[in-house]
Parts: structure tokens; C-alpha cells; sequence
């Protein structure tokens, strides 16, 4: 590709082409690029190029004679008449599209106007394409036709080396990039997005795809127009439409959040919490099925203590997970004993250990200079305890903490008394709470009672609740990110 820059100011266009990968194309002998000097084509003793308007007006045109010269000289030279784009804030808005089609010609001309413009004849008898780089209007033409040279060089095979051509994504399938991180793994407390380092490429080609149309949606919506997008990934596509309404449409005071699996991860304590409770008999696998086996059995006990007690604390909740999870998992059964006593308070004391996620502190703390900030979990005082005081420790208060425990109703309890009770107490409407927390209790609970909801899903595990949750994210910062838009004065 050969680059001919009819300009007055041949050494701005030198020097903004001849770096880094232009540079390199250029010395590789890939493309090149020849600045023409307009004023060499003066017709007049003091190299004038330009003159006042006919029918006054402010400002200089240049002239049709230097420009016609300079570009009847440069076709002589090369023995055809390549095409002529004439920069102008006037023209066709430059695009991906227009660069693939420019990137097929062999030479192309490159006209650069300064001042009021150039004598309207010249662009008549010259100018093929009239080129715009956006709706503003800049000194002159040279900084646009970098810009359009850059774009269309990237497209010229050789140009870019393997990796460089990654980048060709950028607009594939007329999505935007996925955001992208390299080391360190935390900068200022926020940590790269966990299912970036698990090195699972399903997982993670299905997180940029997500992340891709998420960004078009929030910042170029009307480029989804000509996405190219799967059934599954329409779908996605269509809830984040809805909750970017659904955030339109909000007038959010208050931000509820769950504790457990939100703030803090207690899954962290499952290596401690099974070797106390199954002491010599300890393995992994043992404490992975024990695990696995409390939380399969949790949804179950609390629907049940619903239907049948109306409430009973987590104490009992947990006593009932610990029985059912020895019938499931068979310990106790054979060699060695458990007691469900000691499950029990293993249990309760582990969630009180658990240590906060990495990026609850900063999101908590952003959070609450915009909103109020309150606590709604399904636990007891002894659970939330030490939680509560790393977080405090941490600068982070609660305006309320809300425990089961202490309401006697849980989040998803029939009788909606656990919600109804923080709008009571916080003397808000429901529509002006959001709700974020891991589990269908959560979503389900606060949809009950008319407040909206966020899943926060950590793990990137299936949802499987019957109720859709009003917004999704798999971290605290992206919590922030989605409700920047309604705090004006965030940093
Ligand atoms: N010359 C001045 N402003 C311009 C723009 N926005 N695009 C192309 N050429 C220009």
C-alpha cells in the first residue's frame, strides 16, 4: 500500500507515521508514505497557496492551482490516477468497513485542507471520496488522514504480527473488546475477575463473549443492531437490556446485602470446618462430599422449618443440615463417629471466621457514599459476628443489620415479614431498596416483597431459581459499575 499525502505540513505527517508499527511496515517496506508539499506547487514569487474568499467572509481558501498541480504532478510520476480522498468534516464518517474497502487499492491519495478549505474546483476536478473522522471540526487535515492511514494499515497483510492481529477483534461481530487484565493479579484492592485464572477456556471464551456484549449494550447499543450473536447469547443479550431499563427506571436509596457468599466466603473455611469435625478421618474428598452435602441439604430443611414450624432459628436449621448430611455422605456410619452436636457449632463458629472477599472493602465503601448501606441475612448473632467486625475494622458500618435470627422470619418466609420489616424499619418503599445476595432465598425473597434483586454469582454456577433476578454479577466492582450511572458524582 502506497501513501501519497498532498498537505502543507509534510513533516507533521512524517513524523506521526514513521513509529512503532507503521514504523516498522514502513522499513519492511509493506506500506510507504510520501508527503507532497502543496507550496512546492505555488504559482506565485512568494510561495503563497492560499488567498481571501470571493464574497468576503472570515478567513483564507487555499487555491485550485498549487492543490491540481501537486496532484497532476504526482500522477504523472506514477503513471495512473489513484483515488483522492479529500479530508473534510463534511464527509462520510470513517469506519471499520470503509478502511477494508480503502485497504484494497494500491496508492491512495490523501488531501488535507487548512484554513476555510480549498477552492471548490479543485475538489471537483480531483477529489474521489470526501472522508470525515467524526462531528467536530479540527485545523486541518493531516491528524485525520494519520488516523485513517493507521486504521488502514492494520489491514494490510504483514502489518501486524500474530499477536497484534488479535486485536482484529475489536470489532467482530460488531461487538465491542472484552476488558482485559494482565499482572498484577490485585491493583489498589480489586482483583482480576476470578475466571480469568482458572485457565478453564470454556468458561472464559463464554465471560468475554458476555463481557463483550454487556459494553456494546452500555456504550455503542446501536451497534447490537448487526450483532452477530448465538440464541444463547441473544438471550443474554436481551436481559441486559432489561436490566439496563430496569436501572433506568430505578430510584434506589438503600442497598441490601447478604453476608455470606456476598461479603464473606465461608466455602474459604471448608478445609478447617471438616478437619475439626471429622478430627484423624480428615480428607479432602471427605470434606468436599460433607460440603456439598449441607448446602444440598439447606434449601430443603429451611423449606421445610416454612411449611411446618414457621421459623426456627439457624442453630435448628443447621442441626437438621448436619442430620441430613450424615445420612447423605454415610460418615458416622462405618469406622469412626461424627457428632451432630459438634457439626453444628463448627458450623455456626466457621461462618463467623469467614474471611471477607477481596473486593468487598472498596465496593462497600465506594457504595456507601451514594447509598445507605444495610446488612439482610438469613443468620444468627454469632454467625455475622466476627464478620461484622473485620468489617468494621475496615471502616465499613451498617446504617442496619438485619439476622433471621433476631426477626424471627427468614428472607423467602412465606409470610414476607423478613422485607417488609427493613422498609418498615428504614422508612423506605420497597422499589427504592436493592437487594444483592448468592442465593434463590435472596432473589426470591426480595422479589416477594416488590424490592428488585442482583444475583451475585462468585462461582459462575447455573442459576436455577424459578424467579429471574432484576440484574447479575460475579463480583462486588461490577456492582459498582452497574449503578456508576446513578451516582453523578462518582469518581
Ligand atoms: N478536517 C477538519 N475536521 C475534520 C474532521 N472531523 N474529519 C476530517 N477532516 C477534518
Amino acid at each position: 500500500m502506497n501513501y501519497h499525502i498532498l498537505t502543507l505540513f509534510p513533516q507533521m505527517i512524517m513524523d506521526g507515521l514513521n513509529n512503532s508499527i507503521l514504523g516498522r511496515a514502513m522499513e519492511k517496506g509493506l506500506i510507504s508514505a510520501d508527503a507532497v508539499n502543496i507550496r512546492d506547487f505555488s504559482q506565485d514569487k512568494h510561495n503563497h497557496v492560499d488567498d481571501y474568499p470571493y464574497g468576503g467572509g472570515a478567513g483564507m481558501v487555499m487555491q485550485a492551482g498549487p492543490v491540481v498541480s501537486a496532484y497532476e504532478d504526482l500522477a504523472a510520476r506514477l503513471g495512473k490516477r489513484p483515488r483522492v480522498i479529500y479530508m473534510t468534516p463534511q464527509g462520510q464518517v470513517f469506519s471499520q468497513k470503509i478502511a477494508e474497502e480503502l485497504a484494497k487499492e494500491e496508492d491512495l491519495v490523501f488531501l488535507c485542507g487548512h484554513y476555510e478549505g480549498i477552492d471548490e474546483r479543485a475538489l471537483d476536478l480531483i477529489v474521489t471520496d470526501y472522508l470525515s473522522i467524526g462531528d467536530y471540526v479540527l485545523t486541518g487535515g493531516e491528524l485525520p488522514a494519520m488516523v485513517m492511514i493507521d486504521c488502514i494499515s492494520r489491514l494490510v497483510p504483514g502489518v501486524l504480527n500474530n499477536d497484534e492481529s488479535a486485536e482484529f477483534e475489536s470489532f467482530h461481530d460488531n461487538l465491542l473488546e472484552y476488558p482485559q487484565y494482565t499482572r498484577p493479579e490485585v491493583f489498589q484492592g480489586i482483583r482480576v475477575p476470578q475466571v480469568l485464572l482458572n485457565g478453564d477456556h470454556k468458561k472464559i471464551d463464554v465471560w468475554r463473549r458476555e463481557q463483550s456484549i454487556r459494553r456494546t449494550i452500555k456504550r455503542r447499543p446501536e451497534l447490537m443492531e448487526d450483532a452477530c450473536l448465538t440464541e444463547a447469547e441473544q438471550k443474554f443479550a436481551d436481559s441486559v437490556f432489561r436490566e439496563q431499563e430496569t436501572l433506568r427506571r430505578s430510584s434506589y436509596q438503600v442497598i441490601s446485602l447478604d453476608l455470606f457468599q456476598t461479603l464473606a466466603d465461608v466455602n474459604a473455611r471448608i478445609p478447617e470446618i471438616w478437619k475439626e469435625i471429622l478430627g484423624e478421618h480428615y480428607t479432602d474428598r471427605r470434606a468436599r462430599a460433607g460440603a456439598e452435602a449441607i448446602v444440598s441439604a439447606y434449601p430443603k430443611v429451611l423449606k421445610k422449618s416454612f411449611s411446618e414450624d414457621g421459623f426456627c432459628d439457624m442453630e435448628e436449621i443447621y442441626r437438621r443440615c448436619a442430620r441430613e448430611a450424615l445420612r447423605i455422605t454415610g460418615f458416622g456410619n462405618g469406622s469412626f463417629s461424627v457428632s451432630e452436636e459438634k457439626m453444628v457449632r463448627v458450623i455456626l463458629e466457621n461462618h463467623s471466621l469467614a474471611p471477607l472477599y477481596e473486593d468487598t472493602v472498596s465496593a462497600l465503601a465506594e457504595l456507601g457514599t451514594h447509598f445507605r448501606l444495610v446488612l439482610s441475612s438469613d443468620s444468627s448473632p454469632l454467625m455475622a459476628e466476627g464478620v461484622l467486625k473485620r468489617l468494621q475494622e475496615a471502616g465499613i458500618t451498617f446504617e442496619k443489620v438485619f439476622l433471621s435470627d433476631e426477626l424471627k422470619a427468614y428472607k423467602n418466609g412465606p409470610d414476607r415479614r423478613f422485607f417488609s420489616a427493613v422498609c418498615t424499619e428504614l422508612g423506605v418503599k420497597p422499589e427504592e431498596i436493592l437487594h444483592i445476595g448468592d442465593s434463590l432465598s435472596d432473589i426470591s425473597g426480595a422479589s416477594k416483597s416488590g424490592i428488585h434483586s442482583c444475583l451475585i454469582n462468585r462461582d459462575y454456577r447455573p442459576y436455577k431459581g424459578k424467579t429471574q433476578p432484576d440484574y447479575r454479577i460475579n463480583g462486588l466492582r461490577e456492582l459498582v459499575t452497574l449503578l456508576r450511572p446513578l451516582c453523578k458524582s462518582f469518581s
